[in-house]
């Protein structure tokens, strides 16, 4: 079977980009056969952006009932949260050593932070973690410890599945072969979610759907999503608006192809927002019934995250890590 392997950092309430980019298409591919899958919760890359225990501890509960609420069998799927799993940041320092600074001066949010400092007149790396900068290689350990071949991710993703590619294929050349590289798999037609201010939806920008805000939040929220100030009766324009996309990720080709026609012969902003409404509560109804089901019993999730993680520890973790302990040198002395 293909390894397919991806996670969810637990900073903040799930929201609908990561249930259309990641959670979504996770869940499907994990009840095919010939598929193996990795899902787990990135609580150690949480702590780069987020420094309030309550809030990570409540983010993994959260995310964790997500994944569960959204049809992951534990049964099935090797479901575990990255803290229970020491290997991987042992991992990572083995990575460390053979990554290319110069690379990780260019990943995507280690520049971003830069630029922004660079345009305040401010020290470059003011105010940046040596955590952020060493992002990629952490991520490149969760993906070559139980080397995966799939990675599914958003596009935002991509140059971090690259970089993990690189760092395995250094150690592989210097110490033989023990990393399969990964490849990113995207979902083309969900690509990017747009958020309520049609950047990407993310909780960086506060511009996000919670996957489970209850039905009248929902409601409120999809009101909210920005659009131009065409009148009824004015055609839209689907190019470039957040609306269509969000109701594109839900609805079927027929669906979307009939609200294109919408658009076009002039549809009120009320309408399209009450029928992209209707669309997503329908799908996300059953599934936040389940997670709030799930979120009050949080002893039941903690115990699968640790049988997840006692046992791929012990098929995988460390014997591999064993495996390359020995091949970098860290060896007894017999
Ligand atoms: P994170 O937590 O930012 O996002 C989790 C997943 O959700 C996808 N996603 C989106 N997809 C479409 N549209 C959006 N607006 C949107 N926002 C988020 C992300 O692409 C991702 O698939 N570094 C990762 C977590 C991680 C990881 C890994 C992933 C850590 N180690 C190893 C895969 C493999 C991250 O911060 O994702």
């Amino acid at each position: 079977p293909v390894r397919v392997l991806t996670g969810i950092t637990t900073s903040g309430t799930p929201h609908l980009g990561n249930y259309v980019g990641a959670i979504r298409p996770a869940v499907a591919a994990s009840r095919d056969a010939a598929v193996e899958s990795y899902f787990f919760l990135a609580d150690l890359h949480a702590l780069i952006k987020v420094q309030e225990p309550a809030r990570v501890q409540r983010s993994t509960l959260e995310i964790a009932a997500a994944w569960l609420a959204c049809g992951l069998d534990p049964q099935r799927v090797r479901f575990y949260r990255q803290s229970d799993i020491p290997e991987i940041p042992e991992l990572t320092w083995l990575l460390t050593c053979v990554a290319g600074k110069g690379l990780l001066n260019r990943a995507h949010a280690y520049k971003a932070a830069v630029d922004r400092n660079r345009a305040e007149a401010e020290d470059d790396d003011a105010g940046i973690s040596a955590g952020l900068f060493m992002y990629p290689v952490l991520m490149a350990a969760d993906i070559l410890l139980f080397n995966a071949e799939r990675v599914p991710v958003g596009r935002d993703q991509i140059q971090h599945i690259e970089m993990a590619r690189d760092f395995g294929q250094r150690f592989n050349h210097l110490y033989g072969e023990h990393f399969t590289l990964p490849e990113a798999a995207i979902e083309e037609h969900v690509a990017t979610l747009p958020g309520l201010d049609g950047r990407k939806m993310s909780k960086s920008y506060d511009n996000v759907i919670p996957l489970f805000a209850p039905r009248e939040q929902l409601c409120k929220l999809v009101f909210s999503i920005v659009t131009d100030s065409r009148a009824p009766g004015e055609p839209k324009d689907t190019e470039g608006s957040a609306l269509f996309e969000i109701y594109r990720a839900f609805a079927s080709a027929d669906e979307t192809a009939a609200m294109r026609r919408a658009f076009a012969e002039g549809i009120a902003w009320g309408d399209a927002k009450q029928r992209l409404f209707e669309r997503v509560e329908v799908e996300i109804a059953p599934l936040r019934a389940r997670y709030e089901a799930l979120v009050a019993e949080p002893q039941v999730i903690e115990r699968q995250l640790r049988e997840g993680a006692a046992r791929l520890r012990e098929e995988r973790a460390t014997p591999f890590l064993a495996q390359l302990r020995r091949a970098v040198g860290l060896a007894p002395l017999d």
